[in-house]
């Protein structure tokens, strides 16, 4: 693989298309959306959604959070692949070149850099939340779920959060994972695990959801996620429905950027990222569906924060038939829901580096290794560190590292992403990548220009705002 992908573009005719000097690409337009998909189902699907949906009070947050997905967070996605395809294939180095083609400030690259920094953030918190699905994989095999009741699952669940040595060794193999894909370049490996793996993780959530169907208070669940009530959602609440959007769908750091580089001219843009979207947000509801209804019926509580999945499941895999198969199963392919995205987390940092000629396992090793030595303040949060509190409230480190990046920085990147094909890039070059027609294509161009940004800038301000007061 090339490795200098500093280019001009200044010479360029405006609507030539400048590929990115990066000779990997997606196999297919096929391999593309699975790897795409890949790296926005993850934890945020299974672990965020269902826990932030129950501490923020149901339907109202959902509704909030789809039309998020669509109005904010669709429109973003496309920005993103269509900077990354564009531009090059580092988030920074795509900013530049384009930035430089259409004669825009060259500080627009400071969003690849500080988006990539924000990816190392999440990685690091993200590889410890990864370790605890790890860590229920024997505690599954081994048939210790059977027939537990909700409080014993708790039990277990606070067992693994106790045991900083324990968290420590599945949040390292995780993190090893991670680095020995993106060494080795994404594609061919991520390409077949996400072919093969990320369906069967959907079909078991089916199967969950059929589960919670018959055995869980189904229609409580249902009607806790879907019937909203507006009284219960707080500024703070949509400020997290934003975020989320961003955090599910992989959008906000470049990570759909560094993607988007390796998208092959020739398929559609607003087609994969709808695509993208869609199966991403089915997968959060399923989550939401296969939950819900076993948290009211073990008494467990809906706003008992980033624990839910993994109490909740296990009173499911431990009630059905199989149940030890099933969930040790299902949390493998959770584990590997999660390196699918760990990998987009770490690429477009990793990208940046390998276009200014350092080598990519040695970038991927390094940054893996300070990702997880972060890592460690996210462990020690649940044991030794369990008292620290940075500021006068209720968050450990853990809670602010996902606050922060999520509720602030994301939401942030978002914006900036935002404005930049909305005002620094020519709509006759978006165009040329974006083959919607001109009426979709100036209604997308006024969501990225105008209502996405100022939308998400109103609610983090007042969220911020009422935050502070
Ligand atoms: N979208 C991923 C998830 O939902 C997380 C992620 C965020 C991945 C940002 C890459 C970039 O789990």
């Amino acid at each position: 693989m090339s490795t200098n992908a500093v280019i001009t573009l200044d010479a360029l005719p405006p609507t030539t298309h400048t590929k990115p000097i990066s000779s990997q690409k997606w196999s297919s337009h096929f391999a593309f959306v699975m790897a795409a998909v890949g790296s926005a189902v993850g934890l945020g699907n299974i672990w965020k959604f269902p826990y932030m949906t129950g501490t923020s009070g149901g339907g109202a947050f959902v509704l909030v959070y789809l039309a998020c997905v669509a109005m904010i967070g669709l429109p973003i996605l496309i920005a993103e692949v269509t900077i990354g395809r564009a531009g090059g294939a580092s988030p920074m180095g795509a900013l530049r070149n384009l930035a430089a083609k259409y004669r825009a400030s060259r500080h627009w690259q400071i969003v690849g850099l500080v988006g990539a920094l924000t990816a190392l953030l999440v990685l690091s918190f993200y590889s410890v939340v990864a370790g605890w699905a790890l860590a229920y994989v024997p505690v599954a095999a081994t048939g210790k779920l059977a027939g537990i009741s909700g409080a014993a699952s708790e039990t277990i669940f606070n067992t693994i959060l106790a045991d900083p040595v324990g968290q420590i060794g599945w949040h390292t193999a995780f993190m090893a994972t991670t680095v020995l894909i993106v060494s080795r370049g994404i594609g061919g490996g991520i390409e077949r695990a996400v072919t093969w793996l990320m369906p069967m993780l959907a079909v078991l959530l089916v199967l969950l959801v059929a589960y919670a169907a018959a055995q869980g208070a189904f229609l409580d669940g249902a009607a806790f996620l879907f019937a909203p009530d507006f009284s219960a959602l707080g500024t703070e609440a949509v400020l997290s429905a934003a975020g989320h959007a961003f955090f599910t769908l992989s959008v906000g750091l470049g990570a759909m950027i560094a993607y988007g580089g390796y998208l092959p001219e020739g398929v559609s843009i607003p087609r994969t990222a709808i695509t993208i979207a869609a199966l991403d947000t089915l997968c959060a509801l399923a989550a939401g569906l296969a939950i819900f209804p076993l948290v009211f019926a073990h008494g467990l509580d809906p706003a008992g924060g980033p624990g839910l999945v993994f109490v909740t499941l296990p009173v499911a895999f431990g009630g059905m038939p199989g149940g030890d198969l099933f969930g040790a199963l299902f949390f493998i392919l959770l584990g590997i829901a999660a390196v699918t995205s760990a990998v987009a987390l770490l690429e477009p940092i990793v990208a940046t580096m390998v276009e200014r000629g350092f080598r990519r396992s040695s970038c991927a090793t390094m940054l893996g290794l300070l990702c997880w030595a972060i890592g460690l303040a996210s462990v020690f949060s649940f044991n030794v560190w369990s008292d620290v509190r940075i500021a006068g409230d209720e968050r450990t480190i853990f809670d602010w590292l996902n606050l922060l990046t999520s509720d602030i920085l994301l939401p942030l990147g978002g914006i900036a992403i935002a404005l930049f094909v909305g005002w620094a890039m020519p709509l006759r070059a978006l165009g040329g990548e974006i083959d919607l027609g001109p009426r979709w294509l100036r209604a997308w161009r006024a969501l990225v220009r105008y209502i996405a940004p100022a939308a998400v800038a109103m609610v983090l301000v007042s969220a911020l705002m009422g935050a502070a007061a």
